[in-house]
């Protein structure tokens, strides 16, 4: 069948598409049906259905005589090594860790969280929760503790696993020391910590609540698979949204087996014994889907990556990861290629190594400039499929079906709407705009299976965040527009979330940190468009009345700051200290405005402004920093 089809199928016979999708999934007991609409706009599927991950993604693959078949491969040039690992081995390393998380208390529906760097222990605690039917939720190891603290105060974990250290190129990132401050500052403690001691530092500790990672399991009965029910949440991933907290997405087991086992397939055109490699990182929607749960489910090898796309040791890392594993797929964000491209503009290190196993590069996390994407094609001499997705849905709204049909590509475009999915773009008043116009993207309900249902502990929020702008349709927070030949175009986003490395950042949560400052009395925070990263953030600070302080000094205080409050992640280097921020007469901050003279972009005299002088200043400040060169 061809893509319009499938997608057509996917539209007029819902339950019959995603009923036959579900067949790739081994069931404990098959869902009757499968939408469950009843607390519509709050929709499930699979609901009473019932299954465990960790048998789709491990059991049965050794059960069906695969035990042998690489399951994960570490490579990790930050450390200079490289290990296999089994589907047998994995499935014993995994039973016993359950058991003795089991051992200490841990059931179905309590939540632990993942804080540990690219190492294959972070995936395997991901599946003995599964494996529990516990819920986990993973934290990025470039967050600070502040950051994780919220966290355990939001998804009140009764255990936390993590690693004592993670490897950044030229440091060690104690990750220990930060568990230890998150735990401190939150209000709610986990019974007990379990942590990986990794040869690059051994931990200290704590008496009575943490345990170490191999004499914790010393003597335990491995666990057998826990059956859960098809909505029963599977993970709760944190993501920014427009204010300081992060949204806990959630994400349900059933809808998530079975939508990822589809992509696998049909997206990227891999399935039993084929290597698969998404280079991001655990604490990402892309970790949890690509590095974790889709390749596994589907039987493939995947691999966990523990380097840069430069600089460990040069930019044909990935090209020679491709080559010694024979990579099928790869994945990555077009940042990572904008880094190696710097690098290596010639492509001399693509050719230096053996890439002809791979069968298409795809890339997500953020715009997909054409240059990049060019650079690729032309070196790799594959496609190069971009594809647009998000935290919320796990899986990608729009692609380019390499495994039902290769659709044409156009280039600045992340194709067409995977199935399931009903992408319209709309004015301000909801109503579907024509071909070619810019809008808001939006989705109309139901989400496909495996997207979230809701966000953790906070409905209201989640009627707010995504369904009360445009009611029947799920807001995606990012604007743009589709063309004749129905393929999208996504340009920016509609909220003050912005895009730093393919990292989602939440610009209302740094303006929170850096307002905590005691010299800062007013601010704001911007993201600038970047060469490297896609985006930058840029911070303008107002001081206090009368404040004397040397505004070197405050901004210096206020980078250290964001390090120590949301973490290197933020990649918060640059701010400025002006008189006043410009701002409509109501009192709104005219970021957009900002971005554009920064960017040195055409930009027009807010007819709202309170005072048009005000620009002046930023643009002097801005040119100090050497933005705003076009204006
Ligand atoms: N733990 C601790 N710190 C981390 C971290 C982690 N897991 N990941 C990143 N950081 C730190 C970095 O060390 C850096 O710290 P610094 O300010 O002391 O240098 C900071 O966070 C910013 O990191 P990053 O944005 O990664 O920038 P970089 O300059 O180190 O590297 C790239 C630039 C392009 C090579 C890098 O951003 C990259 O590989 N990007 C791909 C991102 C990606 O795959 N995203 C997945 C989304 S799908
Ligand atoms: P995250 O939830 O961190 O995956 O970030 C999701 C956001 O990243 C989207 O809402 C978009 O703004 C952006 N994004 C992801 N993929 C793409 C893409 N292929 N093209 C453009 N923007 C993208």
């Amino acid at each position: 069948m061809a893509y319009a089809e499938i997608y057509g199928r996917s539209k007029s016979d819902p339950e019959g598409f995603w009923m036959d999708a579900a067949g790739a999934i081994d069931w404990i007991r098959k869902p009757t049906h499968a939408l469950f609409a009843d607390r519509a706009p709050f929709y499930e599927w699979f609901s009473d259905g019932m299954v465990n991950t960790c048998w789709n993604a491990v059991d049965r693959h050794v059960l069906a005589g695969r035990g042998d078949q690489p399951a994960i491969i570490h490579d990790s040039p930050v450390t200079h090594s490289k290990r296999v690992i089994t589907y047998a081995e994995l499935q014993s390393r995994v039973a016993s860790l359950a058991g003795a998380l089991k051992a200490k208390g841990i059931t179905k529906g309590d939540r632990v969280i993942i804080y540990m760097p690219m190492v294959p222990e972070a995936l395997e605690a991901m599946l003995a929760c599964a494996r529990l039917g516990a819920i986990h939720s993973v934290v990025f190891g470039g967050f600070a503790a502040a950051e994780l603290a919220v966290r355990i105060d939001d998804c009140t974990p009764k255990a936390i696993i993590a690693a004592s250290c993670g490897i950044e190129p030229g440091r060690v990132v104690h990750y220990k020391p930060l568990l230890d401050g998150a735990i401190d500052m939150a209000t709610h403690k986990p019974e007990f910590c379990v942590i990986l001691q990794r040869e690059q530092e051994v931990a200290k500790l704590v008496e009575g609540r943490d345990v170490a990672w191999h004499s914790f399991q010393y003597g335990v009965e491995p666990a057998d698979c826990v059956p859960v029910e098809g909505n029963h949440p599977a993970y709760i991933l944190y993501t920014s949204g427009t204010t300081g907290a992060p949204k806990g997405v959630v994400r349900p087991t059933a809808g998530h087996l079975v939508a990822l086992s589809w992509t696998m397939r049909a997206i990227y055109n891999v399935g039993v014994g084929d290597v698969f490699w998404a280079a991001s990182d655990v604490g990402w929607v892309v970790g949890h889907s690509y590095i974790c749960y889709g390749p596994l489910i589907s039987g493939c090898t995947t691999i966990v990556f523990e380097g840069k796309p430069v600089g460990t040791p040069d930019a044909g890392t990935f090209w020679r990861v491709i080559d010694e594993y024979g990579v099928k797929s790869f994945f990555t964000a077009p940042t990572a290629l904008r880094a190696i491209k710097r690098d290596d503009p010639e492509g001399k290190l693509v050719e230096k190594y053996d890439t002809s196993a791979l069968q298409a590069l795809y890339l997500a996390g953020e715009r997909a400039d054409p240059d990049t994407i060019l650079w690729a094609q032309r070196h790799l001499n594959v496609p190069v499929i971009d594809h647009w997705w998000q935290t919320e849905t796990g899986w990608a709204i729009a692609g380019n079906p390499l495994g039902i049909e290769p659709l044409p590509v156009k280039i600045g475009s992340p194709s067409v709407p995977m199935p399931g999915y009903d992408v319209q773009v709309l004015d301000e008043g909801g109503h579907p705009v024509p071909a070619g116009t810019l809008g808001a993207i939006a989705i109309k309900l139901p989400l496909p299976p495996g997207t979230l249902p809701t966000l953790w502990n906070a409905e209201a929020r989640f009627r707010k965040s995504y369904l009360d702008h445009f009611p029947g349709y799920y807001e995606t927070g990012d604007a743009g527009y589709i063309d004749e030949d129905g393929y999208l175009y996504i340009m920016a986003r509609t909220d003050d979330v912005i895009n730093v490395a393919g990292h989602r950042l939440s610009t209302g949560a740094m303006e929170e940190v850096l307002a905590s400052h005691p010299d800062v009395a007013e601010c704001a925070v911007i993201g600038v468009s970047d060469t490297l990263k896609g985006q930058s953030p840029l911070g303008f600070l107002c001081l206090n009345r009368g404040s004397t302080r040397h505004h070197e000094d405050v901004v210096k205080e206020c980078v250290k700051l964001m390090r120590e409050k949301i973490g290197p992640v933020a990649d918060f280097k640059k701010a400025v200290v002006v008189e006043r921020l410009p701002k409509t007469r109501s009192g709104k901050i005219l970021r957009g405005t900002m971005v554009k003279i920064a960017d040195g972009t055409e930009w027009k005299m807010p007819a709202t402004i309170d005072d048009p002088a005000i620009l002046d200043e930023i643009t002097q400040a801005l040119m100090t920093l050497g933005y705003a060169k076009a204006t």
